[in-house]
């Protein structure tokens, strides 16, 4: 019998603290007026100071684990997506393993493809899930991404924000994960990086803050993203009008809309998330995934497509039966 993933349970965290557009505005020369035409922000979450990207991490695992009947002991496998770990080893999941209390000698490892990065993780669970090696899998997105912008740089600071998200994904006889496809194009590395000032202090003009260039991402993000969601339809031999919620990533208002355009979605069909937590890297697309399922929006046996893009540039998008 072939075995299959399905998402059994989801949870989120996002910390405390809110900053408004105003009060960016205070600091930088911008606006409440340019961000939410421009991007479609109004407000992002802020880490505080004594918290972590596996901090985070833990206590949206927590609520996963809960929604889901799971007992950490459960988990096989632990993926935490992220670009900002606390640590650049141990990895955040051998972290994660730790703060959950899993003794067991169990798979935990990061996954590192920016904005993608809880695509590519998922894809690799769903994997050893397949394979019949693990039988649950614990897949976490989770950023500290505000403490990576120069915050006088008026063209990145506007954009990020923090939080963490969390999936638990466990072998099921029926298909949760339906198809999973992911991308990358290394030629594109210099349009969005984060430089690492210890590795390669040589590369680093100034500090180590997030280098955009916005246009050319957003440029590329329309395309890719596009593109990638026709090929995974005709792939699934799937329809539009089969997918019953777009989750996307949520970097530009913009961007979500022209992907909703040519997938003939209304925005009533696309969970968002962005007006109150900004982009949230990896852990976009499981805060969104919360998002919808918690609002009551996204309902047990319907279909979702799900789409990221990011520095590499790496992309990628699935289709679930949730
Ligand atoms: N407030 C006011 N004005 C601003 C701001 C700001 N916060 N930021 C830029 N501007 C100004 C610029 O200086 C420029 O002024 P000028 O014409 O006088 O030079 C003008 O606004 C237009 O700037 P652009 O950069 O061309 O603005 P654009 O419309 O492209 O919007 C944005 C910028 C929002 C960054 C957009 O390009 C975008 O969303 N890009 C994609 C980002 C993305 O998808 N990232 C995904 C992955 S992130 C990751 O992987 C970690």
């Amino acid at each position: 019998m072939e075995i299959y993933s399905r998402i059994a349970g989801t949870g989120s965290y996002l910390p405390e603290t809110i900053l408004t557009n105003d009060e960016l505005a205070q600091r930088v020369d911008t606006s409440d007026e340019w961000i939410t035409d421009r991007v479609g922000i109004k407000r992002r979450h802020v880490i505080a100071e004594h918290e972590t990207t596996s901090s985070m991490a833990h206590l949206a695992s927590q609520a996963a684990l809960q929604a889901s009947g799971c007992h950490p002991q459960d988990i096989d496998l632990i993926l935490v997506a992220t670009c900002t770990p606390e640590r650049m080893f141990p990895s955040t999941a051998c972290l994660l393993q730790a703060h959950l209390g899993i003794e067991r000698n169990i798979t935990a490892f990061d996954v590192s493809a920016a904005c993608a990065g809880f695509l590519y993780a998922l894809e690799v669970a769903d994997k050893f899930i397949k394979a019949g090696t693990v039988k649950t899998a614990l897949v976490v997105g989770s950023e500290a991404l505000t403490r990576m912008v120069d915050w006088t740089d008026r063209r990145t600071c506007v954009l990020f924000g923090d939080g963490a998200g969390a999936v638990v994904l466990q072998a099921a006889p029926t298909p949760g994960i339906n198809c999973i496809q992911t991308y990358a194009q290394g030629a594109q590395q210099d349009i969005l990086y984060l430089p690492n000032d210890k590795a390669a202090p040589a590369l680093c003009s100034d500090n180590a803050y997030i280098v955009m260039q916005g246009r050319e991402v957003f440029k590329f993000a329309v395309n890719a993203m596009g593109q990638a969601a026709e090929t995974i339809l005709a792939d699934c031999r799937m329809n539009k009008s089969d997918i019953d919620w777009l989750v996307p990533h949520q970097a530009n208002l913009r961007i979500i809309k022209s992907l909703a355009k040519k997938l003939d979605m209304p925005l009533e069909k696309v969970i968002l998330t962005i007006e109150d937590q900004g982009n949230t890297s990896a852990a976009s697309i499981p805060l969104a995934l919360d998002a919808g399922i918690k609002r009551g929006q996204i309902q047990r046996g319907q279909n979702l497509l799900l789409e990221a893009i990011g520095g590499g540039m790496a992309w990628g998008s699935a289709i679930v039966t949730y």
